[in-house]
């Protein structure tokens, strides 16, 4: 129980990695606020953790890509929760094109979901967290933000913009007692992946030294771990989750 009395945010916590998440964090005694763009999508993982710990989670539903709304739903969570220690900015999307066919308007998608809505989250609890003088943030990047992936230049830019954001956040907050790192998947299961084409998935899979995908499961170990009293001394750091991809 590491996080015994503690309650935590996690985005994008409807399905995939972002309900892994949320999951262990509950499982180790959080308290929850699951942030999905749908009320539904969010309600099922909340559902899930009230059925073992009744009223540990409550569901919000928000489009982190709309500043304005992120920060009355931050304010809202901070109302019904009292406090938050541990904020993780899950929530992304993917639009894939070649450079040369990418619209203005999947490039912006990407952009501001993935990266602004980071900040955006973050924003809506940083004064708080800072007077509390403790937290931790944990911003999930993705090893494409690090290598780079033909067809996916917003989907690298925000990933790595997530890694610059971390890394100057960090910098901010230290004072404060708060970290704040990123974690980087490589190719994990998940609805996000499964729709892509069995040759590109192949191709992905033969990049891979420990030669299988990873699983949410696999995340959830890893933000935990970097949100939990064992990480007090690491921030500012990229933890690549990724099957030895990027070493
Ligand atoms: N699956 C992978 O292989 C992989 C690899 C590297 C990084 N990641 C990253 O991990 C995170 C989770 O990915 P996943 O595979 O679980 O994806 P997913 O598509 O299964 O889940 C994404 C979640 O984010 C939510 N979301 C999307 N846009 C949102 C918005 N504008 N506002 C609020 N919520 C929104 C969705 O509703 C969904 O619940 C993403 O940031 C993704 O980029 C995934």
């Amino acid at each position: 129980m590491r996080f015994e009395n503690q309650t935590a945010i996690v985005t994008g916590a409807g399905r995939g990695i972002g309900r892994a998440i949320a999951l262990r964090l509950a499982n180790e005694g959080a308290c929850l606020a699951c942030v999905s763009l749908t009320e539904t999508n969010a309600k099922n993982t909340v559902d899930a953790i009230n059925a073992i710990r009744p009223n540990a989670a409550k569901a919000y539903a928000v489009n982190v890509a709309d500043h304005g709304a992120v920060q009355k739903v931050g304010a809202q969570i901070l109302e019904d929760f009292g406090r938050i220690d541990i904020l993780v900015n899950n929530a992304g999307v993917t639009r894939d094109a070649l450079a040369m066919r990418m619209s203005v308007e999947d490039w912006d998608a990407v952009i501001s979901t993935n990266l602004r809505g980071a900040f955006s989250f973050t924003q809506s609890i940083l004064r708080s967290m800072t007077k509390q003088r403790g937290g931790r943030i944990i911003n999930i990047s993705s090893v494409i933000g690090l290598i780079g992936n033909a067809g996916q230049t917003n989907y690298a830019a925000s990933k790595a913009g997530v890694i610059g954001f971390t890394k100057s956040l960090a910098r901010e907050l230290a004072s404060r007692n708060i970290t704040v790192n990123a974690v980087a998947p490589g190719f994990i299961t998940t609805d996000m992946t499964a729709g892509l084409a069995d040759e590109i998935k192949k191709t992905i899979h033969s990049k891979i030294p420990l030669d299988r995908t990873g699983t949410p499961e696999e995340i959830a170990s890893a933000v935990a771990f970097l949100a939990s009293a064992e990480a007090n001394y690491i921030t500012g750091q990229v933890l690549c989750v990724d099957g030895g991809i990027v070493m």
